[in-house]
């Protein structure tokens, strides 16, 4: 019998439910369609996937929560439409998975290994499943799956893996991966995502849609992580051009290289462009320094940012932790207009990034990652991620499966906070000056 389908709103997943192939709907949508805690549903976007439905009285019954390798198999990003319908559930006899940027040595150990962690995911044809192994995310794909293209994995499951196939272009970040940032996440999906995915809402409003944004912080903060999570989200191609690669690789020919990169923007669109580290690519004139000449690459990426129409469909992000050193010519309205401070995390934030990191680790009970939090001031998200790798590298190293506290402590002596008080007091100093300059320019803006 066909099973009817609904259409809900697709939210985020409550970090519990991330990489757990989980659908959170309201208890009313459970009686609609005659659910039942763990049943599964089809998720149809521009393409389809399957997950588990579970109860929460929180999530609204317009909606949907479901983590981003889900909304990304769906076809779907955060706001937008999917339907879903209960499938039956069936257990899988033979999967064929292939593994995603990755050369792994299958054995007999490994396939079982892998099939533990499967046990009792739904797949889905074509889909990309992630699993665990060894405290790294391992991306596979499904290419072929026995009696039918939904089923579970059990016991029973025959498992074959297959060649592995090249790595899909750019990591696929998510929101899911970020811990704190909301204000600059929500600012940000507001002058990117909304502009990229609903073009004719601005037009129809005669707004000018913003054309690029700066974001800018210490070392290790997130900048490149949102970047490319928006990039992803907002359903976009994405060009990542690292700065100083450009000018290595490009050596003499830069311009030429940023002529081309908007060229496929363009062709491309929507298209978000990453201009990675952008300081080492326009820097202020007075920085200038020999071999090269900064001065045409400045003004070739000023020629293409004005060239831009204004519903190209193309989006321009830089990151930089020394906005000072780049010229001020680019950071004029109509060019890198929107200038977005990412800071380093309060004890707050690191708890949550902790608790991401920890996703992929094993820890042991007693590991108490609000107390690891408070202790580490002045660790930025980058410093959190060494100082996780260390402490499961001690752990491994006394022979032990689970980390421990004192796996932490150790750790810490290695591992030291990038953000001291002086750069804290130059960011700070850096925001207000920089903030005060977009508010004069707003009051006049022809100035
Ligand atoms: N807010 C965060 N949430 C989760 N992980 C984070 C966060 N900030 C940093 N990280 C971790 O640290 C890594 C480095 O962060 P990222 O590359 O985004 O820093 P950055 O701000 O671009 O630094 P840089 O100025 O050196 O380029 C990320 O890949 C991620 O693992
Ligand atoms: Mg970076």
């Amino acid at each position: 019998m066909a099973q009817k389908w609904l259409r809900l709103v697709a939210k985020e997943a409550a970090p519990k439910d991330v990489g757990k192939s989980r659908a959170r709907l309201n208890p009313k949508i459970f009686e609609e369609l005659n659910l039942k805690s763990g049943d599964i549903v089809e998720i149809r976007g521009k393409s389809s996937t399957a997950a588990q439905a579970w109860p929460s009285e929180e999530t609204p019954s317009d909606s949907i929560r479901i983590d981003g390798i889900t909304r990304r198999n769906a076809g779907v990003s955060l706001n937008d439409y999917v339907e879903i319908r209960r499938v039956k559930r069936r257990v899988a006899e033979k999967v064929v998975l292939s593994s995603v940027g990755e050369e792994l040595k299958v054995d007999e150990d490994f396939l079982s290994f892998l099939k533990n962690r499967l046990i009792g995911m739904p797949l889905h044809q074509d889909n990309i499943a992630s699993v665990v192994l060894l405290g790294n995310p391992v991306r596979f794909k499904v290419i072929s799956l026995k009696p039918s293209t939904i089923a579970v994995v059990d016991e029973s499951t025959e498992i074959v893996v297959e060649r592995s196939l090249p790595a899909i272009e750019g990591e696929r970040v998510t929101y899911d991966d970020i811990g704190g940032l909301s204000d600059q996440l929500m600012k940000l999906r507001e002058m990117v995502e909304l502009p990229l995915r609903h073009p004719e809402f601005f037009r129809r409003l005669g707004i000018d849609p913003p054309r690029g944004v700066l974001l800018y912080g210490p070392p290790g903060c997130g900048k490149t992580l949102i970047a490319k999570a928006l990039a992803n989200e907002s359903g976009a191609n994405l060009i990542l051009v690292r700065g100083p690669e450009l000018l290595s690789k490009w050596v003499g020919e830069s311009e030429r290289a940023i002529r081309g990169i908007f060229k496929k923007a363009v062709s491309a669109s929507p298209t978000v462009i990453v201009f990675d580290e952008i300081d080492a690519l326009a820097p202020s004139r007075a920085y200038m320094s020999g071999g090269w000449s900064p001065e045409t690459i400045v003004s070739q990426l000023i020629t293409e940012l004005d060239g831009l129409e204004d519903f190209s469909g193309v989006y321009v992000i830089g990151t930089t932790n020394r906005p000072e050193l780049m010229d001020a010519a680019l950071l004029r309205p109509g060019r890198f207009d929107l200038l977005i401070y990412v800071p380093p995390p309060g004890a707050g934030e690191r708890e949550e990034i902790l608790r991401l990191l920890a996703r992929r680790v094993p820890l042991a009970e007693e590991v108490d990652l609000g107390e690891i939090a408070r202790r580490t001031e002045g660790y930025t998200g980058a410093d959190l991620k060494a100082l996780v790798r260390e402490a499961a590298l001690n752990a491994i190293s006394e022979g032990r499966s689970s980390v421990k506290h004192q796996d932490f402590e150790r750790a810490q002596q290695f591992v030291r906070p990038t953000v001291t008080k002086e750069m804290l007091e130059y960011f700070s100093k850096l925001e207000q000056k920089l903030n005060s300059r977009i508010y004069s320019e707003a009051r006049q803006p022809y100035l």
